[in-house]
């Protein structure tokens, strides 16, 4: 049942390594109908009745703000719940919170540290679970950043996209994703702080299948040779506050500058999910200069969101 012709009805995003090349696909599609819609003033009340529960114990602007705007333009209800405000902050656990959550909404988005609690969680919830960040990926970002993409460049496959900067969660879900749609992946990070092991395996693995290249290495400059998408993110992730000084030494030849973007196409786009700290990973000049598209990178969340709530809950 549900309007998902590829099996995602009643589904969890937990992991783009998860999803099958052709749910990519229709996630993205349906993404663009929406936006259309909306854009055309077309209501699409697919969720109505429904509620989606969205728990967050790590701060946020974008996947907060989207995730509500994108149910109550579904027709559904959004329910914001703080983890510290939850029993499960005093210790309930995971799985009887998942159980008790299945009898009252349709759905949950969360967004927390350890990427074991959200695949708990989906373990025992009877209902779909939406990773909307943890530790170890961000695929809800990478779906926005691949409408975007497509958007810019009318495809994704056979493009290269460079990411410059720590290996971290963004990272990880850009090498999953680029990997089963067929884009190339250029990932420069500085040593000791490269993308986790069972990640790249899995991303070699699917790019085998899809034909994307995956590169590794300590170069930024080799990473952006004649990428079409430059890709950063923060040094410091939710969590790493305390090695934000530390960082800002390691990672300064990782900065996005005028310079560093000279090695690309002319028409690159630069993308960054944000939220960004201009003058260390990129300089103002790149960030709100023409070929920075991360404006529709943070509007396009609420589109592909719309579509993975509509896919899966629909
Ligand atoms: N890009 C992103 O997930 O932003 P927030 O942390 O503001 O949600
Ligand atoms: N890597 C960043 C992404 C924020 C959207 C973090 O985890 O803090």
């Amino acid at each position: 049942m549900g309007i998902s012709k590829t099996g995602l009805g009643g589904k969890d995003l937990i992991a783009l390594y998860s999803l099958g090349r052709e749910q990519i696909t229709e996630i993205l599609e349906v993404a663009a109908r929406l936006k259309d819609e909306q854009k055309r003033g077309i209501s699409h009340p697919i969720l109505t009745g429904k509620t989606l529960a969205m728990i967050f114990t790590k701060s946020s602007t974008r996947t907060r703000v989207s995730f509500e705007v994108a149910m109550h333009q579904l027709g559904g209800y959004p329910l914001f719940l703080s983890g510290q405000e939850l029993q499960l902050g005093r210790g309930e656990t995971i799985a009887d919170t998942a159980m008790v959550m299945s009898r009252y909404v349709d759905g949950i988005m969360i967004r927390t540290f350890a990427h074991s609690d959200v695949e708990e969680l989906a373990k025992y919830a009877e209902i779909p679970v939406v990773n909307g960040l943890t530790d170890l990926n961000h695929p809800c970002q990478i779906l926005a950043d691949f409408q975007t993409i497509i958007e810019h460049k009318g495809k994704l496959e056979g493009l290269k996209l460079a990411y410059v900067g720590d290996g971290n969660n963004v990272c990880h879900s850009l090498l999953n994703g680029c990997a089963k749609v067929g884009m190339n992946i250029s990932v420069a990070t500085p040593a000791g702080y490269e993308p986790d092991p069972r990640i790249i395996s899995l991303a070699e693995a699917d790019a085998k299948a899809s034909g994307a290249v995956v590169e590794l290495t300590g170069d930024p400059l080799k990473a952006v040779k004649d990428a079409d998408v430059i890709y950063t993110d923060v040094w410091a992730s939710m969590g790493q506050e305390a090695e934000h000084e530390e960082r800002l030494k390691i990672f300064k030849s990782c900065q996005v500058n005028t310079e560093l973007v000279r090695e690309a196409k002319p028409d690159y786009l630069f993308m960054h999910c944000l939220p960004a700290h201009r003058g260390e990973e990129v300089t103002a000049e790149v960030i709100d200069g023409p070929n920075s598209v991360v404006f529709d990178e943070a509007e396009n969340r609420l589109h592909a969101q719309k579509a993975v709530l509509a896919l899966m809950m629909g």
